[in-house]
């Protein structure tokens, strides 16, 4: 693939510039090219076909029910094909990081200072690649500036291993921006072709759905998205057939790999738009379509899993509600009183996501302490990328053991410092490693009121190093300063571990894939200028259920920034390998495409989480895109199957459509 790393040069920055390209010790013999890139984007479609025959990496399967049955019982049913592209992350930070070899009790050990979304997993794969056993390896994660799946792979750490470890010298290296983009992982392109069905009142009754993944050069985490796509397939609605297949197959283009919402966003696009159609058919207002089929505890998923509680889909429609009837109305009459070539329209969808791992193994450990200087330590190992874990981590641990926030000081991601508490991916940290750190505050606190001779309900405070409790008239206090304490100054230190509970799916997908489910309904206004296929975005209205949100602030932070992402991947996004590799070709919104978005947070609490909390990591994102799609076809009457709908392909919409409309005039 182009991008792939072929050659490693060492060596002090200045002797490095001078060394000519020419000069480099490669042959390289060119092939010829299987496509140029514009003949691989207009052929895509077959180019996967073909290539699916024998180069799969991994085939994913959901199936419950007679889907042939129900199709041809079916009073209505839309069909439709669609095709995403290749996105960057476009994380602000490129890769960077160093690398040293350290002397620790007589033993060589390698240390990896490098931005990172899984600290553990890249302790593990660097060992790997150095045949040392893993406990040789120290990770120490920089502060992050955005991941969203990118720093899932390792990317330049093992160079720096090879590197460092070779040469027994620090080393350091800095991807420029073109370096990341060509080398990193992308959003998987997809094509997906789907045939949704409903009865005639308008209750959806089953779902056909093929999709197609375009994994690249490099397996990634393609499989993940194989098996999470047909998982989600249907939406958050309850449906009683259906088939959905998905395939994630090798091509020699760009790596595809994780990406916010590992291939759940793409499928949504389809699906959301084809509920949109089934609306329309029935004559029924979209929301209340969606109102009305919306699942609810009690009823099983695609993969037959009762979601027993903190099932919110219905609460975040109902949100919307009032505002939804209100947009349509100002579009209506915007559309009616403006001569213009500016359309309005309105759009909403519905997503669902599962929070953390597809079935496999998802557990985080966390460790926190009271120390003998009257602070608490929290030992966070769940990596903070941008998105919060720093300061909910803390905050969930300061609740448990009842001491104010404040007190608590941490570090974070060091694999010699903290337990492995597992990836920053998936939506899982606040709901799995929130468990952790509320376990291993409540352990702090059992042995605190031990120590006191105290029991429930006490409460404790801290005076400088004086610890504090009160239960009832009874008051009794402890110096911390007089306790024993290890050598890291702790003198209470509780442990917390969770896994949430899922049940292997079957061959035909059945189980429970996930402990829990986020949920969020979007709408868009949006403004399209006929004539130029530019669309301006007005408005997004956002209801998520969160469970309960424990950082409020940094939910909606999660919100903005998925909507923003949401937007992109819409509109303008789109990675052409050796065309768009930099941040000049490559469109991105700024902050002039950022409408207002009024986010509507619906607290469903999940029993399983802490303090009620689900994740909203990646559910911030997935309902943005298809909303923003859906008012383009409310605006026009026309639908972009080539995502992003750039202003080209708008405008070409626009204009078949009005084509055909005329021939239909003419007859
Ligand atoms: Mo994310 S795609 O789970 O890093």
């Amino acid at each position: 693939m182009r991008g792939e790393a072929v050659l490693l040069i060492i060596g002090e920055q200045h002797a490095l510039q001078a060394i000519p390209e020419s000069d480099l010790p490669i042959q390289w013999e060119p092939l010829p090219a299987l496509e140029t890139p514009e003949q691989a984007l207009a052929n895509s479609e077959q180019l996967l076909h073909d290539f699916a025959k024998d180069n799969v990496l991994c085939r994913g399967r959901v199936v419950k029910g007679d889907i042939e049955q129900a199709m041809s019982e079916a009073a209505y049913v839309a069909e439709d094909t669609y095709r995403t592209s290749y996105v960057e992350h476009a994380y602000i930070e490129p890769e960077a990081g160093y690398a040293e070899v350290f002397v620790e009790n007589g033993r060589e050990r390698l240390r990896i200072f490098a931005c990172t979304q899984t600290p553990v997993m890249d302790k593990e794969e660097v060992a790997r690649v150095l045949g040392l056993p893993t406990d040789a390896v120290h990770i120490v994660p920089s502060d992050i500036g955005g991941g969203f799946g990118g720093k899932l792979d390792v990317s330049l750490q093992p160079l720096l291993a090879v590197a460092a470890w070779t040469l027994k010298r620090p080393v350091r290296t800095i991807y420029t921006r073109s370096e990341s983009m060509v080398s990193t992982t992308k959003r998987h392109p997809s094509e997906i072709r789907a045939r949704y069905a409903c009865d005639a009142k308008g209750k959806l009754t089953a779902l056909d759905f093929h999709g197609d993944f375009n994994t690249g050069a490099y397996a990634s985490w393609g499989s993940t998205v194989a098996n999470r796509v047909p998982v989600h397939s249907t939406g958050p609605y309850f449906v009683p057939h259906l088939r959905a297949l998905t395939r994630a197959v090798y091509t020699n283009n760009a790596v595809a790999g994780a990406f916010r919402g590992f291939g759940v966003p793409q499928a949504h696009i389809v699906t959301e738009a084809l509920i949109d159609e089934l609306a329309a058919k029935t004559g029924t207002d979209r929301l209340s379509f969606r109102l009305n089929n919306a699942i609810q505890a009690g009823q099983p998923t695609a993969t037959g899993q009762v979601l027993a509680a903190s099932v919110g889909m219905r609460q975040c429609l109902e949100a919307l509600q009032p505002a939804w009837h209100e947009a349509q109305a100002a579009a209506n009459h915007f559309n009616q009183h403006n001569t213009s070539t500016l359309r309005r329209g309105v759009g909403v969808a519905c997503m669902w996501y599962g929070i953390g791992n597809t079935v496999i193994a998802n557990p985080s450990t966390m460790t926190g302490a009271l120390r003998a200087n009257g602070r608490l330590f929290l030992y966070n190992g769940a990596q903070e990328i941008g998105q919060g874990t720093v300061t909910v981590m803390p905050q969930i641990f300061a609740d448990a053991v009842g001491l104010p926030l404040s007190l608590v000081d941490q570090v974070m991601g060091d694999t010699d410092l903290t337990e492995d508490a597992g990836k920053s991916s998936a939506s899982r940290q606040t709901f799995v490693s929130g468990n952790a750190a509320k376990f291993a505050g409540e352990d702090v606190r059992r042995q605190l009121l031990q120590l006191l001779q105290l029991s429930e309900p006490a409460s404790l405070s801290l005076q400088g190093t004086l610890l504090i409790g009160k239960q009832g008239e009874l008051t009794r206090t402890i110096d911390l300063q007089t306790l024993p304490a290890d050598p890291r100054g702790d003198v209470a230190v509780g442990r917390g571990y969770f896994n949430p509970p899922t049940v292997p799916l079957d061959a035909d997908g059945q189980g429970v894939p996930y402990a829990t489910y986020g949920f969020a309904a979007q709408f868009a206004e949006i403004e399209v200028d006929t004539q130029l296929g530019t669309i301006r975005v007005l408005h997004i209205h956002a209801a998520h259920d969160v469970g309960r949100a424990i950082n409020p602030t940094q939910v909606e932070g999660q919100i903005h920034g998925g909507v923003a992402q949401g937007l992109g991947m819409a509109l303008m996004e789109e990675y052409i390998s050796g065309r768009t590799d930099n941040l000049h070709d490559y469109l991105i919104p700024t902050a002039g495409d950022i409408p207002p978005i009024t986010v509507h947070l619906i607290e469903d609490p999940e029993p399983l989480g802490p303090y009620g909390a689900k994740g909203v990591g990646e559910p911030a994102l997935i309902a943005t895109a298809p909303a923003i799609l859906n008012a383009l076809h409310h605006a026009t009457g026309v639908r972009v199957r080539t995502i992003p709908a750039t202003p080209d392909r708008v405008r070409a919409a626009i204009m078949q459509h009005a084509v055909t409309a005329s021939h239909h005039d003419g007859a």
